[in-house]
């Protein structure tokens, strides 16, 4: 009984913790700021033991090949058998763990730059300018800056702040966009869209299916940006830069700086998705998992907390946006499925899948579960 009154009572203090940090809306960076030499409890994880059982992902010496395998995109366009040679290597990738990095992809590297020091503009701007943007209306507002997406939700609170911004299908509204990265934020997402729907081509003819497929069922169609600030921490060991979750995307594309500290579940493993200069990360995420019926995989991965930093990383959601009025369901392909393959999930709509998605949180288990028939 005694435990019990007690866990209520902790129950009530990190309730009143979190309120109170979240109401100073000025996130991580303004612990930092404020000279923090300990994490507050909130931030408080498990042991989640990072450095056991990682391996790297270059694997010069084993004949397996690499875990996160990069993939060349020049001169596909021109070129059939290069192209099916690519379209395999996305297959591959897809079916094992979801994940891949993209070289010669044809966004300029200028802009890579631009976008990483945009998102670190904002996050290192005044304070009080910043907390002008702090927000969890998600359902109102194009431009959310907010520590957590789920604050209240999680377990745990990750050492991260973000700022996002949805960007298609309906561009946002100048007026609402940050001063310090609006326009590179636009910029940029029209450059990763235009990426985007070449790879959905690719992955479409990964699943055996016509070029336009994916893209013709609306899967390009709605972007939401993210904007990562992971502030060098003073106790990297007791918390985490992102919990391990899957995406609720169909596949984000992601960019990071040099940092380091991602890292994916594959094969048993925690394995390091390595930075490599002017290189997108690529991953599969839930709502593809499903409509694939489990041939693509959507896999855990997480961002450890560094006691260096910060790091910036910028995260690009490819899913269809929640106006109430998007009412498309999705389920498993049809031309996917037939006797020796029934459909392993159940039919959804977006908005029912992210209401799930955001009401459980980043607790380590995959939305799309909740789905399975
Ligand atoms: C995400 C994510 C990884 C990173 O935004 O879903 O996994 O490197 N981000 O910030
Ligand atoms: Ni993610």
């Amino acid at each position: 009984m005694a435990t019990q009154i007690e866990s209520l009572g902790s129950e009530f203090d990190r309730k009143s913790a979190l309120k109170a940090f979240d109401d100073s809306k000025s996130g991580v960076k303004g612990l930092v700021e404020a000279g923090v030499t300990k994490i507050p409890p909130i931030f408080l994880h498990p042991l989640h033991n990072a450095t056991a059982s990682v391996k790297s992902t270059t694997g010069e010496t084993s004949p397996e090949p690499p875990v996160i395998p990069t993939v060349d995109l020049q001169g596909i366009d021109g070129d059939p058998d290069l192209r099916h040679q690519v379209i395999g290597q996305v297959r591959d990738a897809c079916r094992r763990c979801g994940f891949f990095q993209v070289i010669n992809h044809r966004i300029p590297s200028l802009l890579l730059d631009k976008i990483i020091q945009g998102v670190k503009d904002f996050h290192e701007q005044e304070t009080e300018v910043r907390k002008g943007f702090y927000t969890r209306d998600f359902a109102n507002k194009t431009v959310t800056y907010n520590c957590n997406f789920d604050f209240y939700q999680s377990p745990a609170a990750n050492w991260r702040d973000t700022i996002s911004c949805v960007t298609a299908p309906r561009p946002p509204n100048p007026q609402e966009l940050p001063p310090a990265c609006g326009e590179i934020m636009v910029d940029y997402s029209n450059q990763v869209m235009g990426l985007a729907r070449k790879l959905f081509e690719l992955v479409s003819a990964a699943l055996g299916l016509d070029p336009n497929y994916l893209n013709n069922i609306g899967c390009s169609e709605g972007l939401m940006l993210l904007g990562h600030y992971y502030p060098a921490c003073p106790e990297p060991d007791l918390t985490m830069g992102t919990s391990s979750h899957t995406d609720s995307s169909f596949l984000t594309v992601l960019l990071q700086d040099q940092i380091g500290g991602l890292q994916v579940f594959c094969d048993d493993k925690w394995v390091d998705v390595k930075p490599t200069t002017n290189a997108l990360v690529i991953n599969i995420g839930d709502m593809l998992q499903l409509i694939s019926n489990d041939e693509f995989k959507s896999s855990q991965h997480r961002v450890l907390a560094k006691s260096i930093g910060p790091r910036v990383s910028v995260a690009c959601f490819f899913r269809q946006q929640l106006h109430p009025e998007n009412s498309r369901v999705y389920g498993p392909i049809k031309e996917l499925i037939s006797d020796g393959n029934p459909p392993v999930f159940r039919e959804t709509t977006v908005k029912e899948f992210v209401d799930h998605y955001y009401a459980k949180g980043l607790n380590g288990i995959s939305a799309v579960e909740q789905f399975r028939v």
